[in-house]
């Protein structure tokens, strides 16, 4: 049966391809955004938009939601250690007025954007969800208060939660037939993927490596990729699996870690294209190694991702960076004409 789903963060990376994944299964889909980072241009074309923010979210909240698919919010590590208390507002701020405005219109189901960031340095090779919780920096502690305040929601007012903890998101989705793409545009690009590729493409010259003496194999640090067609995947599963009064906490990675050179390779052999590298200082913040043990997202959830290989995230990632550097140039032809 179509639901209605209200999707904060809708115009951002994540939360664009989710919303086109829930309009592709035949659901109706209102975004909330307040462009700060995302841009109105991805916003799905199916989607009703509302511009604003979450703080405000009782003036958006109708009764009619089947659930709430909270993604805003401000994401970047280093950034958050530079500027804490963005994070906390935004991020703990939002999400208090967001669970409080769904308390008074009834809206009782919550998909929740959390992160591998909330585990800080890990304990174990494959981070689990019983692992403890000690975050590196303010975003990853943001997002781990969230995450207690939604356990504490569910119990005391039996909302029914999932919150998923992504490891490492990239690559891009392409809708059937439309032809619309949605892929990672941040404005300076933070991500790593998505800077080598612009050093692919020619618009940089160089990636700088953030540090390569971590206690690693070859020095620089170790994350786990996921496909964001294969995120999305899950939080469709999620909005079903959700049990009133109860939170579930999923992680979602492949198993799997790649240095920041061995990306940084990759990217080399899918372009076809020299990719120049410069050692940095070590960016504050960043864990040596994170990579997860989804063993409870494909118990709990069903969740079986369909793309997990390094290679064909980056072949996604790079189309739709080809994609949009095409798109710019028509842009500019158009604009001097
Ligand atoms: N890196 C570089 N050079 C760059 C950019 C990044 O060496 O120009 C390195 C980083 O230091 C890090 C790795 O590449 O070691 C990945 O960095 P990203 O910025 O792409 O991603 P993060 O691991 O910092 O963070 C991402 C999300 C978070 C999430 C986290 C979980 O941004 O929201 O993954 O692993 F919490």
């Amino acid at each position: 049966t179509p639901r209605t789903y209200l999707v904060t963060g809708g115009a951002g990376y994540v939360g664009s391809v989710v919303a086109a994944h829930l309009l592709e299964a035949g659901h109706r889909v209102t975004v909330l955004d307040d462009l700060s980072t995302g841009f109105r241009t991805s916003v799905p074309a199916g989607a009703d938009f509302v511009e604003g923010r979450v703080q405000d979210a009782a003036r958006w909240l109708d009764p009619a939601y089947d659930a709430v698919l909270h993604f805003a919010a401000c994401s970047q590590v280093g950034e958050s250690v530079a500027d804490p208390d963005k994070y906390w507002r935004n991020n703990l701020g939002g999400t208090i007025e967001l669970l409080a405005a769904m308390r008074d219109s009834g809206v009782r189901r919550l998909v929740f954007s959390s992160t591998a960031a909330t585990y800080g340095e890990p304990v174990s090779e494959l981070v689990t969800e019983t692992d403890p919780t000690a975050p590196t920096s303010p975003y990853g502690a943001s997002k781990l208060a969230v995450d207690h305040m939604i356990t504490g929601e569910c119990r005391a007012h039996g909302l029914a939660a999932v919150s998923l903890r992504y490891f490492n998101v990239a690559g891009a989705h392409f809708s059937p037939g439309a032809g619309a793409a949605y892929g990672e545009r941040h404005d300076p690009e933070s991500h790593l993927i998505p800077i080598v590729l612009q050093v692919a493409q020619g618009q940089r010259e160089a990636v700088s490596v953030f540090g390569e003496d971590y206690p690693t194999a070859d020095g620089t640090c170790v994350r786990d990729y996921i496909h964001v067609a294969d995120l999305a995947d899950a939080h469709l599963l999620a909005l079903e699996a959700a049990v009133p009064g109860e939170h579930l906490i999923c992680n979602l990675g492949n198993g799997n870690g790649f240095s920041v050179r061995q990306v940084i390779e990759t990217v080399r052999e899918v372009t076809g294209h020299p990719v120049p590298e410069v050692i940095a200082e070590r960016r504050d913040g960043d864990p040596a190694v994170l990579v997860a043990s989804a063993e409870r997202a494909r118990e709990r959830l069903g969740w079986v991702p369909r793309r997990p290989e390094l290679s064909a995230i980056v072949e996604d990632a790079w189309s739709f960076a080809q994609r949009a550097r095409d798109q710019r140039a028509t842009d500019r032809s158009g604009a001097t004409r």
